[in-house]
């Protein structure tokens, strides 16, 4: 017998990240998937065969969410339509889990923001990378004090694999994505925010599109083009748009520098054509440093020299391999959905952050398109007074 309530889940989005639904359907536990809405009839038999059979299904997620029997709603789908999907999910009076970025705009960030205000539900971001491993390990050292007060921070983003899933589909245009900084970025840019607890406020960038995009026909696809032996991006899954088409206008090589509150300064160098995919993060605070290495999965600990009793030692930790999706985190932030749901529990991944993110991706872009000058970032809005907010 269940001992408590269960969350009836309705998906928007029924597959690629949408698959993310098996964390959640447990006909006997907390919470249970009850439906779906994709705009392609397909895909949701392929949700009917892959997570249940006896869910309702339709091409309209307006009829997703006029269901009663319907708690929550994750926004699976691309990145172009989660402010109509979430905005609408709020309204229908629905919990809502947004797949990151919350939006493509902080206007669209805004009005979701406004929703979830009004709606008095529950809303969070689908910021998985605070719930793995290696970068809860980050964020504990950084709050041990060990490294001191963080003064610096360098990323650097490793794409590979950033031709096949970003430019052989509508990731690879800015009307649907605003760009990757946005796009891939907002991960980025939220860790950046997460771990030293302060937003960036002014963004310089450059940027450009230095290997993919070209002449080739918007309706060419790998399948179909004579090259296809000899290409090397053509596609090795079900992506198959030509990744040279014409319509491709999104930067693939991107650096970004930022000034955070407290005059933290980061930076963030994102390539999608190296032939690794990796995150190389340091930070650099006024008693040390840390470096992780994802492809040995540690975390690299200097200490400075301090000519006291207290210089200890520098520290290598390994991090713990974690079952399920994405290093473990898919599971445990589907469980804390739940656990906001059923027990209140304050989300890691808040959607101001998700706003904030959009924000930074959306002036590092402005500066990137306006030739590399400073741009200021959106500043936080004022969540208690959503009335204002709509005005603004
Ligand atoms: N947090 C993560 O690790 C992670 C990983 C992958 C993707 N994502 C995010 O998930 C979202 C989806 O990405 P994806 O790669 O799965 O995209 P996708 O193109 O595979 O689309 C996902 C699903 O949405 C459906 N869809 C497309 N347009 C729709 C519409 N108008 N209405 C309803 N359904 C629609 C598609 O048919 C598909 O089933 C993106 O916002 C992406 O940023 C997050």
């Amino acid at each position: 017998m269940k001992t408590e309530k269960q969350v009836r889940i309705g998906m928007i989005g029924a597959r690629g990240r949408g698959t993310i639904a098996k964390y959640w359907h447990q006909p006997e536990g907390r919470s249970i998937v009850v439906g779906a809405a994709d705009i392609y009839p397909e895909r949701l038999q392929e949700f009917k065969d892959d997570v249940n059979p006896d869910a309702f299904v339709t091409t309209d997620y307006r009829e997703l969410l006029a269901r009663e029997d319907i708690d929550a709603i994750a926004v699976t789908s691309p990145d172009f339509c989660h402010e109509e999907h979430a905005v609408a999910a709020l309204k229908a009076g629905k919990h809502v889990f947004c797949e990151k970025p919350l939006a493509i705009t902080v206007e669209g960030c805004d009005n979701i923001l406004n929703a979830w205000k009004e709606s008095g539900k529950h809303l969070m971001v689908g910021f998985n990378m605070r719930y793995m491993n290696m970068y809860r390990t980050m964020k504990e050292i950084v709050d041990s004090g060990v490294i001191g007060e963080i003064k610096a921070v360098w990323v650097r983003h490793f794409v590979g694999w950033g031709g096949y899933f970003y430019f052989h589909d509508w990731h690879a245009n800015s009307k649907n994505s605003t760009g990757l900084l946005l796009q891939k970025g907002s991960h980025d840019i939220d860790i950046i925010h997460w771990i030293t607890g302060r937003y960036a406020m002014k963004v310089s960038a450059f940027g450009s599109l230095d290997f993919y995009g070209g002449d080739k026909s918007n309706d060419l696809t790998c399948p179909s083009c004579e090259e296809r032996t000899t290409c090397t991006e053509a596609s090795p899954g079900r992506l198959i748009e030509c990744a040279f088409r014409e319509e491709v206008n999104v930067e693939d090589n991107n650096m970004v520098i930022m000034e955070l509150e407290g005059g933290i300064k980061a930076s963030y160098l994102q390539c999608h054509f190296t032939p690794d995919y990796q995150r190389n993060y340091t930070f650099i605070g006024t008693e040390g440093r840390m470096e992780n290495n994802e492809m040995e999965d540690k975390v690299y600990v200097w200490t400075r020299k301090s000519n006291t009793e207290r210089e200890l030692a520098d520290r290598v930790y390994q991090i713990k391999e974690a079952k399920g999706s994405h290093g473990g985190a898919d599971p445990n932030i589907c469980k804390d959905f739940v656990d906001m749901i059923l027990h209140g529990k304050e989300p890691i991944a808040t959607p101001l952050a998700g706003r904030m993110s959009v924000a930074v991706g959306c002036a590092a872009t402005e500066s990137i398109r306006q030739g590399g000058g400073v741009v200021p970032v959106s500043p936080i809005p004022n969540l208690d007074a959503a009335a204002i907010l709509s005005e603004g």
